[in-house]
């Protein structure tokens, strides 16, 4: 499973990546509002030093608009994917895009056939939100489920793209279930490391070794 990252903050990008942990970005309109910065700026400081596939949402609401956006957004670094909502022009869009091999990810999906609509147009990458699921008392990760048999069934190449992950079981059960991507925010990467077992560990072969190594001093 990959693991992307879902931000626009630009330092947290850099902190996760210097832990091998950023196979590739994904933002959207709120991120880069919460970043505060120029969009086009920001995307292109991250294009920089990531070489993994960075999804920047188009904000029109016709097909016609989104392309022209996607034309804009693909100067702006090698590795970009045109994020779409899932509506029909979205759908016509993305199926403009794909036919010229222009990758990209369909966003907003809360239902199995909207993963196969957008599989159908040619999506490189859809993206079920798991956690907005949860908060209004369905359960997220089944559509994971779901989703995942559809495309098996049916050999789709798209990618499952877990979103709106919110705590570390999110990204246990999208391995377990063959989720191809999630994508994470930093405070979520930073869970994955702990366990009291390994502090604890940790804590005991310090103070052993400071016994052992002032032994071997004296
Ligand atoms: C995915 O691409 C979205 O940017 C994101 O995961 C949405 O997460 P949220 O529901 O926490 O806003």
């Amino acid at each position: 499973m990959e693991f992307f990252i879902d931000t626009a903050d630009v330092d947290e990008i850099r902190k996760a990546n210097e832990m091998g942990l950023v196979d590739g970005v994904t933002t959207n309109p709120s991120l880069i509002k919460k970043a505060g910065r120029d969009h086009e700026e920001t995307i292109r400081e991250i294009s920089s030093f990531i070489n993994g596939p960075i999804s920047v949402e188009t904000l029109s609401e016709d097909c016609e608009g989104m392309l022209k956006e996607a034309e804009e957004y693909m100067t702006w670094g090698n590795n970009i994917v045109i994020k779409i909502v899932m509506s029909p022009e979205g759908m016509k869009a993305v199926r403009q895009l794909s036919e010229r091999r222009i990758k990209t990810n369909v966003t907003v999906v809360f239902s199995p056939l909207q993963a196969l609509v957008a599989a159908k147009a040619g999506a490189t990458y859809v993206s079920p939100f798991v956690g907005r699921l949860d908060d209004v008392g369905h359960q997220g990760m089944d559509l994971i489920g779901q989703i995942r048999q559809i495309f098996d069934n049916y050999q789709f190449d798209t990618k499952i793209l877990v979103a709106s992950v919110r705590h570390p079981v999110h990204m246990l059960d999208s391995a377990l279930l063959g989720g191809d991507v999630a994508t994470v925010p930093l405070k979520t990467l930073m869970q994955l490391f702990n366990h009291p077992l390994t502090d604890k560990g940790i804590e005991q072969f310090i103070k052993d070794s400071k016994e052992w190594a002032g032994k071997a001093l004296a």
